[in-house]
């Protein structure tokens, strides 16, 4: 295909206008780089914007907090897979990210006394799992919104670039492997282009489209993770996706855990608050993949409600109506649409669904990509950042806390920013030459869409990638059902690449690009699938069926085997490990050991 490329020149490119992108974005406009953001929606459509409970931070405005029990929750949260560097950078951090935020004008709740709200999410702890802690700082049910629309207003004055409807297609490196930016597509015009850059950011967060029933945005479909696997970047801990306890039965549509925090308890058919017999101490507060399973084995083992019995109640009908009207009300708008029912009145039906991916690109606390090269496992990609979903920092390990994600963006959105203006300023990020060959890759791939004429049908390989995602890869996995899974993702794997567009006089550039987003889909797919059939091991959100909890192996943890990341690589679907970083970031800081997990 002849096209012409136009090409593009800036200190940053960024792909991915969330919160991440919009943050780092903030700090680099702010200090002056030429920033272009690449979205494929407007910016304050980004899935940042279905952030519901809140962002969490130990500002302890309503009970004593600290920053330190916010690490110890978050490791254990983590099933003792996250990096205690990362974690311990992540949680200091926390409130001065939260207090910036509230001085760009970000609509908080208050509390009487006029400072931040914060309500209690699963998992976070006072003194080291003694009772719930108010930690989560919120906007209502609304806070991924506030926060969205707060960071794209400073972005504007800040005269930051945006590329609205622009999808980046493949990343571009050279002979050392340097990246230097991204071909992209002008969704609206079919054009491509290179984006240049001393500094790609990648902020594109999760894939939860490849699931079939899943919280998220259509537009989450692992662009950035596609396009670090075709260039040969690894991608760490795929196997570890976050069901979220209650999405709305049959619709998947998120209720926010803020609405347990606020005091709504889970009931099966019997009417029982049954997470008193999971987790006694924090019991509807414990960690998302613990309520997840107990919900599941409450409907496997009958105690399920409706019909079907294929869902448990969420019940609100005990708290005060003005509660909900305050505190909660997207949650009633959305109890009112979705399930028809209004929970001042009656409980709403949820099950867990698809929500978070805890892996993505390997990054280290200050945000670099940075991939195994002989012996050294984490040597950085010049000119390569990541934050957000899309990363693996890796701060969540084998389970994300709630209102965790909200921090992690903000975080490493800024550090991306601050790594990036720093190295431009001492002069060790420069322009590097552009390969002759940089829009190759993309064009080939454009071109093989556009002289298809028969093959597979998007719509149809993406229904089969999604519904062996969600039977093979669930809330509770099964050896055999991963070994089969395996084996369908790859011959799906090949279907993806005899895809072809029908109908182009009417949806062609729509067709396309759900064209393009299923090749990025099919790696995460890949990586996910392959990495959890390995994964000999039972943590946190993975569970599988023949590595039960025994006195060796409690919970079926296997710390002796397996406390280690896992990286998969496209070419070969070849697997690599490397250690978890068990030291946190001060010397002074004491490391979390590990132990069993209870709640
Ligand atoms: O339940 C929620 O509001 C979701 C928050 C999160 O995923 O961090």
């Amino acid at each position: 295909m002849t096209m012409k490329v136009e090409r593009y020149t800036f200190d940053a490119v960024i792909v991915g206008a969330g919160g991440a992108g919009l943050r780092a974005a903030l700090t680099l406009a702010e200090a002056g780089l030429r920033t272009a953001v690449l979205t494929k929606v407007f910016p304050t459509r980004s899935h940042t914007v279905a952030a519901q409970g809140g962002v969490a931070a130990s500002l302890g405005n309503s009970t004593p907090d600290h920053w330190h029990w916010h690490m110890y929750d978050t490791v254990k949260g983590s099933d003792w897979l996250g990096d205690q560097d990362a974690i311990e950078f992540m949680c200091r951090k926390a409130n001065e990210v939260v207090i910036e935020l509230e001085h760009f004008g970000m609509p908080f709740d208050r509390t009487d006394d006029g400072r931040i709200y914060q309500r209690p999410f699963g998992g976070h702890s006072m003194n080291y799992g003694e009772a719930p802690v108010m930690r989560s700082c919120a906007a209502a049910d609304r806070t991924g919104h506030a926060m969205l629309h707060t960071l794209y207003q400073r972005n504007v004055r800040a005269k930051t670039q945006f590329f609205v409807e622009w999808m980046a297609l493949d990343l571009i490196r050279n002979s050392e492997g340097d990246v230097l930016g991204v071909t992209a597509l002008e969704m609206e015009s079919g054009n491509v282009a290179i984006f240049h850059g001393r500094a790609t950011i990648f902020a594109t967060g999760g894939a939860g489209r490849i699931y079939a029933s899943s919280t998220n945005a259509f537009i989450n479909t692992g662009d950035g993770l596609g396009m670090a696997a075709r260039a040969g970047i690894p991608l760490e801990d795929m196997e570890f996706w976050q069901f979220h306890p209650t999405g709305v039965a049959g619709a998947g549509v998120l209720i926010t855990e803020g609405v347990r925090g606020e005091g709504g308890v889970l009931r099966n058919c019997h009417g029982e608050r049954f997470m008193e017999r999971y987790a006694p101490n924090l019991k509807d507060l414990a960690s998302r993949d613990v309520v997840a399973r107990a919900m599941v084995t409450e409907i496997n083992e009958g105690r399920g409600c409706g019909p079907n019995k294929d869902y448990v109640w969420l019940d609100l009908t005990h708290l005060p109506p003005e509660t909900i009207l305050k505190r909660l009300p997207g949650i009633r708008e959305i109890a009112l649409q979705f399930a028809g029912v209004d929970p001042i009145q009656a409980p709403i039906p949820v099950v867990p669904t698809v929500h978070y991916q805890m892996g993505g690109i390997p990054t280290n606390y200050r945000a670099q990509v940075v991939v195994p090269k002989g012996e050294d496992l984490e040597v950085p990609v010049a000119g390569f950042y990541a934050a957000g979903e899309c990363a693996c920092a890796s701060v969540h390990g084998a389970n994300r806390l709630g209102t965790n994600s909200l921090l992690d963006l903000l975080v490493f959105g800024k550090t991306a920013g601050e790594e990036v203006v720093k190295e431009v300023r001492s002069g060790t990020l420069p322009l590097k030459p552009l390969p002759k060959d940089a829009a190759d890759q993309s064009l080939a791939r454009l071109a093989r869409l556009e002289q298809a004429t028969s093959g597979e049908r998007v719509p149809e390989v993406l229904r089969d990638l999604q519904q062996t995602m969600q039977k093979h890869a669930g809330v509770f996995r099964f050896a055999k059902l991963l070994k089969e899974g395996v084996e369908k993702i790859l011959a799906i794997e090949e279907r993806v690449q005899r895809t072809f567009i029908e109908d182009r006089s009417r949806v062609w550039n729509t067709a396309r690009i759900e064209a393009l987003e299923l090749e990025n889909m099919i790696e995460v797919a890949k990586a996910t699938m392959i990495s959890a059939e390995a994964r000999r091991e039972s943590r946190g959100a993975h569970v599988r069926d023949d590595c039960p909890d025994t006195p060796e192996f409690p919970n079926g943890r296997n710390d002796r085997d397996w406390l280690k990341h896992t990286l998969w690589y496209r070419e070969g679907n070849r697997l690599r490990y490397k250690p978890v970083h068990l030291q946190p970031l001060s010397p002074e800081t004491e490391p979390i050991a590990p132990a069993k997990r209870t709640y």
